[in-house]
């Protein structure tokens, strides 16, 4: 096997719906809110996995928009859990020279959150061996609402005509624009749904589900999961 097939068989972009964090803390007799705790804890030892596999982009669904009807006390746990990931763990990423960025409606968050993302992308936006784009507050049907609304702000400005509509100006109107698609989902916890991540993006992606808790999910596993994708016949409708 030559050195491209190989590579052929790492997905450039992985994207991962981390689920289960509950279930976990629950089934141990542990607040739901631990597990929110160990779940992020373990962001940063599957981000290193996935470096370390040449895995260029990672997409990591951590709030969505319809969690914020979750519990007051387990939202503002998670905004705390959040607030202090953006400060330390982000730190450490933009020190390795990771790409940070963030998908979502950041406008939801506390003030101090929405300038910390912002600065972080201003400061690593030149990076580019590895990107992570943390996906908050995020719900694919919001962001493809928006994006219609600018594109038809820009057909009534007759600056974008309606039969040059596109895949590509589509793309450019989402909140991934310049990021490539992924190639790869994977959902942790057994659920086999994609809650609104991602619709358009993920529409050619190979999915993955495994029953482990995002807590539990390991290196281990996510080799597991690149071994099953690189197994795949990836056909684009060809034959
Ligand atoms: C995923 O774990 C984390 C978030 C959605 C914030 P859950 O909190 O959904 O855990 P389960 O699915 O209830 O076990
Ligand atoms: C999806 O998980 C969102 C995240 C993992 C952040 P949920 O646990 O919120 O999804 P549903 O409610 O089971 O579909
Ligand atoms: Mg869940």
């Amino acid at each position: 096997m030559n050195i491209q097939t190989e590579n052929d068989k790492i997905p450039q972009h992985i994207a991962i719906i981390m689920d289960g964090n509950g279930r976990w803390a629950t089934e141990k007799g542990l607040p739901r809110t631990e597990g929110h705790r160990q779940g992020a804890k373990n962001v940063r030892v599957i981000l290193e996995h996935a470096k370390e596999r040449g895995v260029k982009y990672v997409t990591l669904y951590a709030f969505s928009s319809e969690n914020w009807n979750r519990p007051k006390e387990e939202v503002n746990v998670l905004m705390e859990l959040f607030r202090k990931y953006l400060k330390e763990d982000v730190a450490d990423l933009q020190k390795n020279k990771v790409c940070v960025s963030f998908i979502g409606d950041r406008a939801r968050f506390p003030e101090d959150m929405q300038e910390r993302m912002n600065e972080v992308e201003r400061e690593t936006a030149d990076y580019d061996d590895f990107h992570v784009v943390l996906a908050l507050s995020y719900g694919a049907r919001d962001d493809m609402i928006a994006a219609i609304k600018r594109i038809a702000m820009d057909a009534m400005d007759r600056k974008c005509m309606i039969s040059a509509i596109n895949e590509q100006v589509v793309n450019d109107a989402l909140s991934t624009h310049g990021i490539p698609y992924p190639d790869l989902v994977i959902r942790t916890s057994g659920e086999q749904r994609l809650s609104n991540f991602l619709l358009w993006e993920i529409a050619y992606a190979e999915l993955y589900f495994t029953p482990i808790y995002w807590p539990d999910f390991n290196e281990q596993d996510l080799d597991i999961a690149i071994e099953a994708y690189g197994r795949r016949n990836r056909r684009f409708g060809k034959v």
